[in-house]
């Protein structure tokens, strides 16, 4: 599973940098084997007024909070199976 939160300065403004520590976290907690998670950022996704932005194997995920991540994260695995 590919994770993408724009570190744009709109969405770093709106909290990505929370975003982003959440991502890491929860994939702390992840069983090792049972999913390749891959955390990076991208630039600007052209959603800047609902932000913070987070792609996920191509899909875009707008107005992204840390209390969403982990729900996310057991999303984007349902739809690997
Ligand atoms: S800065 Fe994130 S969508 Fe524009």
């Amino acid at each position: 599973m590919k994770i993408q939160v724009c570190v744009g300065s709109s969405c770093h403004l709106k909290g990505a940098p929370a975003v982003i520590a959440a991502f890491q976290e929860a994939m702390k907690n992840e069983p090792s084997g049972k999913n390749i998670l891959e955390l990076g950022g991208c630039y600007c996704q052209d959603h800047c007024q609902n932000g913070v932005v987070v792609r996920i194997d191509g899909r875009l995920y707008t107005n992204v909070t840390p209390d969403r991540v982990a729900p996310l994260l057991k999303e984007g695995a349902e739809s690997d199976e």
